[in-house]
């Protein structure tokens, strides 16, 4: 692919609270996910940027805070260094993996705020909000359990009822609000916020954005967004009574109030990618992202924010028309697709953190390779509906899939040709019919492969390269190098050689799911350079207050999408196993892991 053609694509991935260390359910709702994408989308020689953040303000911080009995910042930083442990050890590739607790973000939150203040789109309010007279405090939403008056359910948030989905404009439509604190009831007190007027923003443009032609958004996703829009929107708060957060960017009144913590979260896939551009060395970088109307957006997410991503981010957007721009109408760009995921159960039951009920991943990786994770979670990534980890399912699709179809298929041919022709990849002669057409099957794989790459079907893509793999080894069945070795090395060769081809496409379509082992396999093949950049983790002193941060450097993999020719006569090094057959035991060993422990998370 010429650069011509190369799209600019910008990959965000929803911000985890540096409240908890990141499960499976995580990482196959978002992470991983936009992982693949953006890998993909580098193979295909596409200026991808990937950003992603720690949400780092807001009452998930503060609580959780309380709990450890350490400073907002000591818990921020605690989870934050964790995951960039995890997205490097994993392999999840981003540009930028920044955190809401830098001066950067901290100043574009506020130009956006006052974008949307300049605009009429922010109004003050006063409003009776919970007030606890047993802490002498305002409440936040977070700390108040009360009945949904839609649905009755009996634990929903302040701000949010988990079994709706209903939106609160303010605690106080709950129905016996209590103090989740110490259950002690709660009364209303006034106090001023500036709300975002949503109503005056969905009039216009935002309705017609989410009518628009949604062809290629998951149903689920665009009929939640345009219900919601349907039934009407309300104002909403953006502003809250706390102290750790965003300063609210006005003279007077709101020194002990901040920016919302959702407000400001979702701004960080603008403020991480000027942040990013900033470390190019090149500030107006960003722009080629969300100012070109050309470049696309997409937003891996889990199902509980479609809300926030589908309507109140784009809202935001379009709110903020003029931002950054001499042209006061210009509109950063809204999202592409939101794929939104479904959820993903461990044995059934759903995750909980206080339960110890997981796959907590930078802990698997202490036991588990990071490809058959990555592989297993994305045969079950939950697209459609929700899905389930199974620790026997882990271990019979490593054993069955990714060792016995896969590994072995490249075990057995590299071992062959080291074998018979001591390393050297064998000449082919005159290939056969039955030669030429397992190479078109894996010739056109990259065209249906790239369908459900592009298209987010992630699971359908590794059925793809599962079903071809498939194909190479009934091949090599029914040209059983192995039998002709002693009276026909032509035909042991001619056979070698295109299963070796066969296997140096698998090896790209494989990539994005499984990018370690493919290195791996491509440096089997004799190939230099990688397949992907490295990622390394950083400090930013400057830039930031001191954080660190997880950077991508993607050099090497513009444009490798297609087969890569391994020509006869090149010596390849000694063979070496991908991937390692797992005991059934691990799974009564796993399973023992879970429940509570004294050393709960
Ligand atoms: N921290 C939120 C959550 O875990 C997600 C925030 S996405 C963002 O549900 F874009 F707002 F940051
Ligand atoms: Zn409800």
């Amino acid at each position: 692919m010429n650069k011509a053609q190369s799209e600019n694509i910008l990959v965000c991935i929803a911000w985890p609270y540096a409240n908890s260390d990141i499960h499976q359910g995580n990482v196959t709702g978002s992470h991983l996910p936009g992982d693949i994408y953006a890998r993909f989308q580098r193979l295909r020689g596409h200026h991808v940027v990937m950003v992603s953040g720690s949400d780092s303000h807001g009452t998930p911080v503060t609580v959780k805070a309380e709990e450890l009995g350490r400073s907002n910042l000591e818990t921020y930083e605690l989870y934050h260094a964790r995951f960039l442990e995890l997205f490097r050890r994993l392999g999840i590739s981003y540009d930028l993996f920044t955190s809401t607790h830098t001066e950067n973000h901290f100043r574009v939150s506020q130009d956006m705020f006052l974008q949307l203040l300049k605009n009429e789109y922010l109004y003050r309010k006063v409003t009776p909000q919970m007030y606890s007279p047993e802490a002498g405090q305002f409440l936040p939403d977070r700390y108040v359990e009360g009945t949904c008056p839609n649905c009755g359910y009996t634990g929903a948030r302040g701000d949010q009822c988990d079994n709706c989905n209903t939106l609160f404009e303010s605690a106080a439509e709950l129905l016996n609000p209590r103090s989740k604190r110490d259950n002690t009831s709660l009364v209303l007190r006034d106090t001023e916020h500036f709300f975002i007027d949503l109503p005056a923003i969905a009039a216009g443009a935002l309705s017609e954005w989410i009518h628009d032609d949604k062809q290629h958004w998951r149903p689920q996703v665009v009929n939640f967004a345009r219900n919601f829009i349907d039934q009407g929107l309300i104002g909403r708060a953006v502003t809250r009574d706390m102290d750790w957060g965003i300063p609210v960017p006005v003279d007077e009144g709101y020194d002990e109030k901040v920016l919302y913590v959702w407000f400001e979260a979702v701004i960080g896939y603008l403020s991480a990618t000027i942040e990013w551009a900033h470390n190019q060395d090149d500030n107006d970088a960003w722009r080629d992202w969300w100012q070109n109307p050309d470049a696309r957006t997409l937003y891996f997410i889990g199902k509980d924010n479609i809300p926030f991503h589908t309507i109140i981010w784009p809202a935001q957007l379009l709110g903020a028309r003029g931002l950054y721009s001499d042209n006061p109408q210009a509109t950063l760009n809204l999202p592409y697709d939101v794929p939104a995921n479904e959820f993903m159960n461990l044995e059934g039951r759903k995750i909980s953190g206080s339960r110890n009920w997981g796959v907590w991943m930078l802990d698997a990786l202490d036991r588990y390779d990071p490809d058959p994770l990555r592989y297993y979670l994305t045969t079950n990534m939950p697209e459609a509906r929700d899905s389930d980890w199974t620790w026997s399912g882990f271990i019979e699709r490593n054993n069955n899939e990714l060792v016995a179809n896969w590994g072995n298929l490249v075990n057995r041919v590299l071992n062959m040709i080291r074998r018979y022709f001591g390393g050297i990849v064998p000449e082919p002669g005159e290939l056969t019919d039955t030669d030429r057409a397992l190479l078109a099957a894996v010739d056109e794989g990259f065209t249906t492969a790239a369908a459900y790459y592009e298209g987010c079907k992630f699971r359908a893509a590794v059925q793809e390269a599962l079903r071809l793999s498939t194909l190479v080894n009934q091949y090599l069945e029914e040209t059983s190098p192995w039998a002709t070795a002693k009276n026909d090395p032509a035909a042991t060769g001619r056979a070698l050689y295109v299963a070796l081809q066969a296997i140096s496409g698998l090896k790209v379509l494989w990539a994005p799911v499984l990018p370690f082992s493919s290195q791996t396999l491509h440096e089997l093949l004799g190939e230099a350079g990688t397949l992907f950049g490295a990622a390394a983790v950083r400090e930013f002193h400057e830039a930031t207050r001191s954080h660190l941060a997880l950077t991508y450097d993607g050099a090497g993999a513009v444009g490798r999408w297609e087969r890569d020719i391994v020509p006869a006569g090149r010596q390849l090094p000694p063979p070496q196993a991908l991937f390692k057959k797992l005991e059934e035991a691990v799974a009564q060993e796993e399973m023992a892991r879970l429940g509570p422990k004294p050393d709960v998370r």
